[in-house]
């Protein structure tokens, strides 16, 4: 690439390029239509029948009993989003400190999971694997008696957990616990388990990050002790994403997560460089939660910002974006 201009102005008058629209799209480096087929619909499950219960930091955002959220997907299916994440909402009296409830075959998520592959066989599934749902603590893992998060010990757990939910018909199994060697020890046990298809999208660089303080209120998660920098990492580094991402690709991942989203564009970016894979971008619940406020409050042109954004992540290199808005994005370009 041609880093410095000898020719300056008149000769370089960049405007030339930007003079009307027409010329613009000469110009457009991206395309500047968000496609639909790019975004990801996360969506929060919970038990009962007939229940719809909105977020209240996540304005516009619910968990559905099972019954409802069917209804939910078959209108954002109708509006052509054909991609969803579940994450569940796990009742306090099945939550332990050992998570069997993560691999328990009946258990909300995977109940959730056959009753939508049921209905819309052809709706890609991305199933959310990691145990801080089912955890009293709001972990990710098992801790020991000095409430250090075991490692290997939570990986036989996230593979009984991976497996359940791939026999339950998951099409994308995506692991967001951090724990070290959990993408191979799932791919082994998905190959011998004739799984060969699914796929495994790693939460490879997923940061310790104040923004997903709505989700655990969505989940009602939060955390009883310490925090989760033993394991996810830190804001501060880069390089030690991308070590991550090398790690994942070397142990089978077909695609990468960067998570947080708009706060992490440099890492989408490098991720981008350095992997062939796709990367996935997940803009998170603060993020969300930051707009729409802003937006509730006449702050800002809620449509610009978000749909800037969108194009913002497919910029620094993402293939697709995991973003509440996926359902308003949709709508708003009907
Ligand atoms: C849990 C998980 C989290 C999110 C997705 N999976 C929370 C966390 O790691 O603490 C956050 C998503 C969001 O904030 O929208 N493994």
């Amino acid at each position: 690439m041609q880093t410095n201009f000898n020719a300056s102005f008149p000769l370089n008058r960049p405007r030339r390029l930007r003079q009307n629209k027409i010329i613009q799209s000469l110009n457009a480096e991206i395309s500047p239509i968000i496609e639909i087929s790019r975004l990801i619909y996360p969506v929060f499950v919970m038990e009962g029948q007939n229940q719809k219960t909105e977020i209240k930091s996540m304005p516009g955002i619910y968990r559905f009993s099972i019954d409802l959220l069917l209804k939910e997907l078959e209108e954002v299916y109708k509006l052509g989003l054909d991609k969803i994440a579940l994450f569940p909402v796990i009742e306090p009296n099945k939550k332990n400190n050992t998570a069997e409830e993560a691999y328990n075959p009946d258990n909300l998520i995977n109940k959730a999971i056959r009753a939508i592959k049921k209905e819309f066989p052809k709706l890609c599934l991305i199933a959310d694997v990691a145990l801080d749902p089912f955890t009293m603590h709001g972990h990710d893992g098992i801790c020991d008696e000095k409430n250090y998060i075991l490692n290997d010990e939570t990986v036989q757990i996230l593979v009984k957990m991976a497996l359940c939910q791939a026999e339950a018909g998951a099409d994308i199994i995506a692991p967001s616990d951090m724990m070290d060697g959990r993408v191979l020890q799932i791919r082994e046990a998905l190959e011998k388990n004739n799984f060969k298809n699914t796929l495994i999208l790693s939460y490879s660089a997923k940061y310790a990050s104040g923004f997903y303080g709505p989700f655990r209120e969505a989940l009602g998660s939060s955390l009883q002790f310490g925090d989760k920098t033993t394991y996810q990492l830190s804001p501060i580094n880069a390089c030690e994403a991308e070590k991550e991402i090398l790690l994942d690709i070397n142990e089978g991942a077909d695609l990468i997560m960067v998570k947080p989203g708009l706060p992490y564009l440099d890492i989408i970016y490098r991720a981008s460089q350095i992997s062939h894979l796709p990367i996935i971008a997940y803009s998170v619940s603060g993020e969300y939660s930051m707009l729409k406020s802003a937006a509730l409050n006449g702050y800002l042109d809620e449509r610009k910002a978000v749909e800037e954004s969108i194009l913002c992540f497919r910029r620094a290199g993402s293939a697709a974006i995991i973003t509440y808005y996926a359902k308003q994005l949709a709508l708003w370009q009907k």
